[in-house]
C-alpha cells in the first residue's frame, strides 16, 4: 500500500501503515489538542515569571512575586513546635495519675504515644505492645523491673543490658553450660519450676526441684519465685513466660542463661516522649488488666 492511498469511507490520505489489513489514517491533530499545548505553555511562561522556577549556578529565578515555601514550612514547624511545647510542658510537671484522669491530654498522649511505639518499639514489642519470643510484655502487668510510669521511664533512659554506663542489667546465669548444675538437677528445678504456675509433676522430683531452687536461685527470684524487681528477675509464678514455660525453652533457659537486650533511649528519645511512652502504655494497661 503506498502513502497515497486513500480511504474509500473517509477520503483521507492513509499513512502507508498496515496492520492486519487495518490502515491508519493521516488525519490532522485536531485543534482541541493545540489549543491545550498552546494554553498550557503560556500557562508555563507565566509561572515562570510568577514563581521561583529556574536553577541557575549559585541562585534560582525567584519570580516577580516573592513567594518562598522554606519560609512557610518553618513557621508551620515553630507553630507544632510551640503546640506540643504547650501541652509537652504539662505532660512534663503532672504526674501520671493526673494526666490519666485528663481526657483532653490523655487524647494528645494517645496520638503521639502510638506513634512514638510504632516508631521504636513495636519492631520489637509488637504493634500492640503485647511481646513475643524473647520480648517481654508491656501490657499484662507482669514485671521485670518494675510498671510504674517512673520506673518504666527509667528502664526507657537506660536500657537492659546496653552500653548506657547507668543500664539495668539482668543476668540469667547459665546454670549448666557454666557447670554450676549437672544435667540432672536442671531438670529437676525445671520441673520444680513448672509446678509453680500449675503443671504436675512426681511429688520427689518437685521435692528435689524445691531444694536446687532454694540454693540456687532465690537470691534473685525471692524464696517463693516470685521474682525480684531489683534484679530484673521475673516472678515464675504467674503464667507469663518471654522465653516459654514448655519443657525445652525452660530447660535451655536455665542451662544457657538468658541476657535480653534492651537499648537505651536517653539520646534518641526526649524525657517528654518518653514520659508519653510510659503513660501511653499504663493506659493500655489499664484497658486490658483488670
Ligand atoms: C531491640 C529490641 C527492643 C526495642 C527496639 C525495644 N525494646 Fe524494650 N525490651 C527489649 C527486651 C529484649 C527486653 C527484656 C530484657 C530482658 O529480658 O531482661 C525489653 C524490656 C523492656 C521493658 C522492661 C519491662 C519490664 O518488665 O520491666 C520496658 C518497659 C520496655 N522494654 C519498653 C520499651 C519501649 C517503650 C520501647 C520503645 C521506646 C522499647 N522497649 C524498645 C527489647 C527491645
Ligand atoms: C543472678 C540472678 C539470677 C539467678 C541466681 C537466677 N536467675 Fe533466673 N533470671 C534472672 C534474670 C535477670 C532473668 C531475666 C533474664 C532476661 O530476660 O534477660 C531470669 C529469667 C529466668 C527464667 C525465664 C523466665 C521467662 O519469663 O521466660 C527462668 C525460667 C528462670 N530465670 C529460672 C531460674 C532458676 C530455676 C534459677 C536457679 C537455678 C535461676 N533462674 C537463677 C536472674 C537470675
Amino acid at each position: 500500500m503506498s502513502v497515497k492511498d486513500r480511504d474509500p469511507l473517509t477520503g483521507h490520505q492513509t499513512t502507508g501503515h498496515e496492520w492486519n489489513g487495518i490502515t491508519e489514517l493521516n488525519t490532522r491533530v485536531p485543534r482541541v489538542v493545540w489549543f491545550f499545548i498552546i494554553v498550557t505553555h503560556l500557562w508555563a511562561v507565566v509561572v515562570w515569571i510568577l514563581l521561583p522556577s529556574w536553577p541557575l549556578v549559585t541562585t534560582y529565578t525567584k519570580g516577580i512575586l516573592g513567594l518562598d515555601q522554606r519560609e512557610e514550612v518553618a513557621k508551620k514547624v515553630v507553630a507544632a513546635n510551640t503546640d506540643r511545647a504547650a501541652w509537652g510542658d504539662r505532660i512534663k510537671s503532672m504526674s501520671a495519675d493526673e494526666i490519666l484522669e485528663n481526657p483532653e491530654l490523655m487524647a494528645r498522649v494517645n496520638d503521639t504515644g502510638h506513634q512514638l511505639f510504632g516508631d521504636n518499639c513495636a519492631g520489637c514489642h509488637g504493634a500492640q505492645a503485647t511481646g513475643g519470643q524473647g520480648f517481654p510484655n508491656l501490657i499484662d502487668g507482669s514485671w521485670l523491673w518494675g510498671g510504674d510510669t517512673e520506673t518504666v521511664m527509667e528502664t526507657l533512659r537506660v536500657g537492659i543490658n546496653s552500653p548506657h554506663p547507668d543500664t539495668r542489667w539482668a543476668q540469667m546465669p547459665a546454670f549448666g553450660r557454666d557447670g554450676l548444675l549437672p544435667r540432672g538437677d536442671v531438670r529437676m528445678v525445671v520441673d520444680y519450676v513448672q509446678s509453680l504456675s500449675g503443671t504436675e509433676a512426681p511429688a520427689d522430683r518437685i521435692a528435689a526441684g524445691a531444694e536446687i531452687f532454694a540454693n540456687n536461685c532465690t537470691s534473685c527470684h525471692s524464696n517463693d519465685g516470685t521474682g525480684n524487681v531489683d534484679a530484673g528477675a521475673p516472678n515464675l509464678r504467674d503464667d507469663f513466660w518471654i522465653y516459654g514455660g514448655d519443657d525445652e525453652a525452660m530447660f535451655r533457659t536455665i542451662w544457657a542463661g538468658r541476657q535480653g537486650w534492651m537499648p537505651a533511649w536517653e539520646d534518641r528519645l526526649t524525657e517528654t516522649e518518653r514520659k508519653i511512652i510510659a503513660v501511653y502504655l499504663q493506659h493500655a494497661r489499664q484497658d486490658t488488666v483488670k
